[in-house]
């Protein structure tokens, strides 16, 4: 028999790649082959986001497509797993399509529920039922087992890998979704991150990425000694071959200075720090329950500088939290002004079910007004960043080359041995430049002749 042909459809953030990668080296080692053509395959395996509707709305309406394929290839199998799945749960194995339904938590067992629904041609459900509930021991174990076992460089951006610092989060931010679908806060055993970090990079990796939803949470006690963010960037970053760490993301709340002094001291941590504000108003940052106040906040940002000079800031914003005024809607903006963000990613608020937010206030900024606000914070964004960029021209920047763009940009000729690449900075920035597609996975340096708010173009040297 030809060896089962599976499909990988990702949505979400960071954790769901690392998910994703991880499932795909399992699937592989169980003999199954990897297509990227859904029409071959005979598993479909979609990784889903609840984080706002439209996230949920994409999966639901690729569902709507995979319906049509099964018509055709009846023995295909469906498998939706990730947040959306851990969300809906029984709704979801209602759907035509979906022949598997499996939470986060449950990553680990989903090669087996794929073995079974090809063996049985039964439909199977994983969840955690009561996700609040402190997680118990036996459950991370299999977990981190299986993180352990199929952390490897083979679904990757050559040369870079993501590790998880934590599971879960407590925050209880009250318009986000995550601490119910993605459970308590708990960070993992410092040994076991960097034992994948040394695996990792003695398989090529250079660039390591810590993951956590509040990265700078991060705890762990080992006898008298608290770990903490601080002390894994240091202890990755002593690794031989390691070339860059970053971490994502950071909550503004309870932010030590050690980190920023890691990033100042330590050439290896990059000085990228992605860290949301999601407003400017104290009254919104309260109803969200942020737990800082805009001032906070922007000292923070001011020390941040302070701290690591060249540093860049990354944020997100939510527009349209209920009841935003116009006042609060500036004092968003006028925070972006301060503290000039390298980028932002600016979301309309979207009420997410079972939340405080959806629970006790109306959703009641019309929908245009959102998409106004939203548009306004971004022009602001690139504004600035169009003129920090500037800076950068006849600068020669080292890049982590990821491979060929994608999207074709203006300002190079494309040709077979010198296509256009793309690739990032230390500090994030993405750079296009032309040259061999076997530079993907190398560090270049390039020398920066022209940028924008987004991109810098350049030559390599
Ligand atoms: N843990 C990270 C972010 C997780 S979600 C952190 O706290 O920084 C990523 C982003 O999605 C958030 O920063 C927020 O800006 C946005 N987001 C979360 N819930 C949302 C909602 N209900 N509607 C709109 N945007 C939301
Ligand atoms: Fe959501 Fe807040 Fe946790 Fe981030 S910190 S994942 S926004 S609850
Ligand atoms: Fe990530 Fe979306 Fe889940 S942002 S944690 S995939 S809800």
């Amino acid at each position: 028999m030809n060896p089962r042909k599976f499909h990988l459809k990702n949505f979400g953030c960071q954790m769901n790649k690392l998910d994703s990668g991880l499932l795909f080296n399992a699937l592989s080692s169980r003999g199954y082959v990897h297509t990227e053509k859904a029409g071959e395959a005979d598993i479909i395996i979609i990784n889903t986001c609840s984080v706002r509707q439209h996230a949920e709305d994409r999966v639901l309406s690729h569902l709507g497509h995979i319906k049509h394929l099964k018509k055709t290839h009846p023995a295909l199998r469906v498998a939706v797993i990730g947040c959306m799945a851990q969300r809906l749960g029984e709704e979801l194995l209602q759907h035509d399509s979906v022949d598997i339904v499996a939470g986060p938590g449950q990553l680990a067992e989903v090669p087996r529920l794929i073995d079974e629904v090809f063996d049985t041609h039964d439909s199977r459900m994983a969840i955690t039922e009561s996700i609040r509930r402190p997680d118990n021991l036996e459950h991370q174990q299999i977990l981190d087992e299986f993180e352990m076992n199929y952390d490897s460089d083979k679904n990757h951006i050559k040369s870079q890998a993501f590790i998880r610092a934590m599971r879960g989060c407590n925050n209880f931010c009250t318009y986000c979704i995550v601490p119910y679908v993605r459970g308590p806060e708990i960070s993992r055993p410092p040994e076991m991150v960097l034992e994948q970090a040394r695996k990792l990079v003695d398989s090529g990796i250079r660039q390591i990425t810590l993951l956590g939803q509040s990265i700078n949470a991060y705890r762990w006690q080992q006898g008298d000694k608290t770990w903490t963010l601080a002390d894994l960037l240091e202890k990755v970053s002593d690794i031989a071959g390691v070339h860059w760490v970053r971490f994502i993301t950071s909550n503004p709340g309870h932010f030590d200075d050690s980190i920023l002094q890691v990033m100042a001291d330590l050439p290896k941590v990059c000085p990228y720090l992605h860290i949301p504000a999601q407003s400017g108003s104290d009254r919104i940052l309260k109803a969200m329950n942020r737990g800082y106040t805009s001032a906070y906040y922007m000292a923070l940002m001011d020390k941040a500088r302070a701290t690591v000079p060249d540093i860049a800031i990354a944020g997100d914003f939510i527009v349209g939290f209920p009841g935003e005024t116009h006042q609060d809607y500036q004092a968003t903006a006028e925070l972006i002004r301060r503290v000039r963000y390298k980028n932002c990613f600016i979301f309309k608020y979207s009420p997410r079910p079972g939340t405080r937010a959806e629970q006790k206030l109306a959703d009641d900024i019309p929908d245009e007004l959102k998409q106004q606000r939203n548009m306004e914070l971004l022009e602001i964004v690139n504004q600035i960043a169009e003129q920090d960029n500037q800076r950068f021209i006849g600068k020669t920047l080292e890049v982590l080359v990821e491979g060929p763009s994608k999207k074709a940009h203006l300002n190079a000729a494309n040709s077979d041995n010198n296509p256009q690449l793309i690739g990032r900075t230390a500090h994030d920035y993405i750079v296009v430049f032309n040259g061999p597609a076997s530079l993907a996975g190398h560090f270049v340096n390039v020398s920066i002749s022209k940028t924008s708010a987004l991109t810098l173009f350049g030559t390599l040297v």
